[in-house]
Parts: structure tokens; sequence; C-alpha cells
């Protein structure tokens, strides 16, 4: 079974991925999980923090020359700040004097919930954990997934379609997302330079005004074959688990498959995809459909088109100009605390967002598949791929 957890602060010494159940035999290209760890790092509207971190993910164990080798992956990322933290977030006691209280909670982050539930004095161990810098280690693991599936065909990506209230005015294609990822510089991440620039004035604006923005990014699954996920079960629906994977990362609050928001306002002659029988041979089978509102999921079981997840980003907690917030020292009203924050993340998230596709698709290919080796995966996902075909 394909797993991953991780573990590390904001700012302490490192980030920690550890990933098990990976095939015997995944070529890891290293320069492929950089460039993924330097994408989630990129995008307008991202904070100073960004300009100190060089994200490199250093490997200890489970890919021995070029290979996993079927043992866990345990991956460490340095953080780069840790050198102006080592007073403040020592692991021994350390001098207390030199501790950094986050003394009022922040509205919008985990902060007052947090230090309720952990009972802590103020939000600063609760900002350390809760904090998205922890993406990167999603990331990193999300990496190794998508080389398991690049093995198989599959590719993940991701493209931004709504900063604000600037949006794509039109359907991007698979060709254009792939461009945008291969790009050396990243604005908005979006495949319309004229929407993009619209994009970059709601970030404008909140830059000029002390607030912040959201957005919407679109992940893209392409060349899933149909039968990943299944129906038989609610928790081994792929559309479900696709949910969770993607609304778990921070400041996600909503998650949409194919048309799923306006389908609710729309007739089902106008949104269902109809069904033929004229597939090419490059297709998975001889069946074919007139668009994909689906978003390539039916019944929880993806059926062969484009797996399409949108993530709804609320625009970032820590605000330049604070909320009103109350003081945990004394329980008076105060200004919410302020730390160096990123303005606009809707790039950066869609790149966090295919790690957790890649790793929730993965999973579900290999419980399909199976396969201890790379080449058993292979040899039973081939056959199967014979099989659809002659249907
Ligand atoms: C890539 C990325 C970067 C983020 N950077 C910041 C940031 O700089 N400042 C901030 O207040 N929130 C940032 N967030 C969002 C917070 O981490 C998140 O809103 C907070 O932890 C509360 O969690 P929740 O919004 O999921 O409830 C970022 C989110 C992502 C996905």
């Amino acid at each position: 079974m394909l797993r991953f957890s991780t573990a590390g602060e904001s700012h302490g010494e490192s980030l920690v991925a550890l990933v098990s159940g990976l095939p015997a035999g995944v070529p890891v290209d290293q320069e492929f999980i950089s460039r993924e760890l330097w994408r989630r790092q990129k995008g307008y509207g991202r904070g100073g923090r960004m300009r100190i971190e060089r994200d490199t993910a250093h490997i200890l164990s489970g890919v021995r020359h070029g290979k996993t080798i079927g043992s866990p992956v345990a991956m460490t990322i340095a953080n780069n700040d840790w050198k102006n933290w080592t007073d403040i977030l020592p692991v021994e006691e350390g001098d207390p004097a030199k501790h950094k209280a986050v003394a009022s909670p922040r509205p919008g982050h985990a902060d007052l919930a947090g230090a309720l539930k952990y009972n802590f004095p103020d939000a600063r161990y609760v900002l350390e954990r809760a904090s998205a810098r922890e993406s990167t280690a999603r990331v990193a693991s999300g990496a190794l997934a998508k080389l398991l599936l690049r093995e198989l065909g599959v590719e993940v990506l991701s493209h931004v379609i709504r900063v604000g209230k600037a949006e794509l005015s039109r359907p991007a294609k698979w060709e254009e997302i792939v461009a945008l990822s291969q790009k050396d510089e990243v604005l908005l991440n979006c495949v319309d330079l004229e929407d993009e620039a619209r994009m970059k004035a709601e970030v404008d604006a909140v830059l000029r005004t002390g607030d912040t923005v959201g957005g919407v990014f679109e992940v893209i699954v392409h060349g899933l074959p149909p039968g990943i996920g299944t129906h038989v079960n609610w928790d081994e629906r792929l559309d479900g688990i696709l949910a969770q994977a993607v609304m778990s990362l921070q400041a996600v609050k909503a998650v949409e498959i194919g048309r799923g928001v306006t389908a609710a306002e729309s007739f089902g002659s106008t949104v269902h995809d109809a069904i033929g029988y004229e597939g090419s041979e490059e297709d998975f089978t001889k069946f074919s459909r007139d668009h994909n509102n689906a978003g390539g999921l039916e019944g929880g079981i993806s059926n062969g088109q484009d797996v399409i997840v949108r993530g709804y980003l609320k625009p970032i907690s820590t605000l330049r100009r604070p909320l009103a917030s109350v003081s945990f020292e004394t329980r008076e009203p105060v200004k919410a605390a302020y730390e160096r924050s990123d303005v606009c993340v809707v790039p950066a998230a869609g790149v966090a967002a295919e790690a957790m596709v890649a790793l929730a698709v993965a999973r579900q290919v290999l419980v399909k598949f199976g396969g201890d080796s790379l080449a058993e995966t292979k040899r039973n996902y081939n056959g199967y791929l014979q099989q659809i075909r002659k249907y």
C-alpha cells in the first residue's frame, strides 16, 4: 500500500517526508524532484520567505543506483531560515527570553483552536506545524508518485483558473498546461496571457491595500485508464479520495470534480457526457464521449477521460493590516499577530495539489495493479489495457 507522511515545523531545522509502498525499480530523477519543489516556491504574490529558501530533497533511504528498492524512501528538505531561529525554537529548553510568542491569534489560522486544544500559552507551536511550509514535504513525496505514474504514461499537472475576480476566459488545452509547467518564470500559471495580466492586477491591488486574495486552481490527470477507484465501497471511490487529498491542503476550502458546481444549476441533458463507439487507436477503448463534464469520474471510477479536480482557496489569512483579535496574556482586544506572509498562493497551491492528486491516484493504481517491482506492475497494467481495448 502506497503511504506517505510528513514531519517538520515551518522554522525548524528540516522537513521530513517518508514514502513507503513504491514498487522497486522506479527510476528516481532527483532533478525532477528539485524542479517540483522550485515550482511550489514560485508565483506572483509570494512573500520574502520564498526568497530565502532554495528547496532540495536529500534522499536518505529507499533509493539506490538511481532506482527505488522497495523499502521506504526517507527525505529531508532543509529550512534555510533555521539559522535565524536556532535560539528561538531550540529542541532543548533554551533561553525563554529568546522565544518568540505569537501573542494574539490570527483569524483564519489554526492559532486559537490549536492553542486551546494543545493547552499552549500562545500560538507559536501551532503556527509552526499548521503553516503551509509543510506542503513542501508533500511535493517531494508527490514527485515520487509522479515518477511512478510517468512509467505508466500518466501525467499530473495544474494551472490557475481564477485569482480573486479575474477568471480564465476560455478552456485550456492539455498541451498549453504542459508548456506552462516547462516555463522558467512563473507569474500566475495561467495559460492565457491576457487573463494572467488581469489576475496579476488583482494581486497588485491587494499588495497596495495590505489585503490578500484567493482563487481557484485546476489539477488534471492525463492518461489515466478507465477503472481506477471503485463504486463498491464509499471509502474507495476515487472522487471522495481526491476530494479529501486536495481539501487537506492549507487554505483549500472547496473541491470540485469536473463541472461539479455549475452542473448543480443545469439540466441533465446538457451535463452528462453522451457515449459513442468511435475511439481511435490512441484511446484506451473504442468508447468515446462528446465532452468531459464529469471530470473523468463516474461512480467514483475513472472513465478514461482526463480527471479534472479544482481547488478553491480562501484568501491568505495573515494580513498586513491585521484584523481584530485578543491578547492571549491579557484577554484585551489587540490586532492579530503579523508574520511575514504571502498575499496570493494559487499557483503554488496548485503544485501542492498536483502532489496530493498524484499520491492518491498512484495509491489506487497500485491497489488495482499491485506489483512489488515496476516490471510486475507494468505487466499487470499492460494486460489490463489489452483487456479493455478488446471490449
Ligand atoms: C502554498 C501555500 C502557501 C501559504 N502561505 C501562507 C502565508 O504565507 N501566510 C498565511 O497566512 N497563510 C498561508 N497559507 C495558508 C495557511 O497555511 C492556511 O490558511 C492556514 O494554515 C489555516 O488553514 P486552513 O486555511 O486550511 O483552515 C498558504 C497556503 C498554501 C497552500
